[in-house]
């Protein structure tokens, strides 16, 4: 992973044809020709994978998965293990997103996931962040035991493998109550890298990486740039080439 702002794009269960994907991609590609400043991972379903793969050329696009399974092979029926998405052409994997910790996933197997997906050497998003604010700060509370219960016993030379991405559930999808301001974001940011700062015993806050990531669009991204986040993940508008497209022009430029 290089310094520069990665953005992700996080395609979810969308589109549902594999053509589509295609055209998405190829769309987007085009988009970034002549963009230098930023890295963009493309997260599309795991099944488009391979045939995504075929489409790849230089460094600036690489692919990600949605997530994986905790298992390295076996009799799991339907479940993807990280050296399978890896052999699809995968280097990164989004873990513990809020909408499969909905159906159950909690801390103890998100560590295992980002253990075993480390170990077949995919860069590990980390997706953390509250369901709701309290005035008392509990959100910082919560979000500092997501992060380290996820990486327990995860050793540092691993850090830069990893990338903690804040994705406040009130803040994502198109059912979002609120939209997240610069002053909250900064707040966490720099919240999340004194955690890491501290388990890991690093002198330099640039050694961890945070992704910001909950209706991000071209239209707040120029806001949400200016705090010290290192990325973005973006949802919806990941898949509209156009509203993609300029939202990765701002991040280029800024
Ligand atoms: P959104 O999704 O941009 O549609 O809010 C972001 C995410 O869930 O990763």
């Amino acid at each position: 992973m290089s310094n520069k702002k990665i953005i992700v794009a996080n395609w979810k269960m969308n589109p549902t044809t594999l053509r589509e994907a295609k055209s998405i991609f190829s769309g987007i590609k085009k988009q970034v020709l002549n963009l230098r400043n930023i890295e963009i991972v493309i997260c599309p379903p795991a099944v488009y994978l391979g045939e995504i793969k075929k489409l790849l050329s230089g460094k600036k696009i690489s692919l990600g998965a949605q997530n994986c399974f905790e298992e390295e092979k076996g009799a799991w029926t339907g479940k993807i293990s990280p050296e399978m998405l890896k052999t699809s052409g995968a280097k990164f994997v989004i873990l513990g997103h809020s909408e499969n910790r909905k159906e159950g996933e909690d801390n103890e197997t998100i560590n295992q996931k980002i253990k075993l997906a480390l170990k077949n050497d995919l860069n590990v998003i980390v997706c953390v962040g509250e369901k709701e604010r309290d005035k008392e700060g509990g959100h910082f509370v919560y979000i500092k035991e997501q992060i380290l219960d996820a990486l327990l016993n995860i050793r540092k030379n691993y850090l830069k493998n990893i990338l903690i991405a804040y994705e406040p559930v009130w803040a994502i999808g198109k059912d979002a109550t609120d939209d997240i301001t610069k002053k909250q974001l900064q707040e966490v940011v720099v919240f999340i890298k004194k955690v890491l700062v501290e388990k890991y015993n690093i002198k330099d806050f640039k050694d961890v990486k945070i992704l910001y990531g909950g209706s991000v669009n071209y239209k707040n991204i120029e806001e949400l740039v200016s705090t010290d986040a290192n990325g973005y993940l973006v949802g919806r508008d990941s898949l509209n080439v156009d509203k993609f497209g300029k939202l990765l022009q701002i991040v280029n430029e800024i």
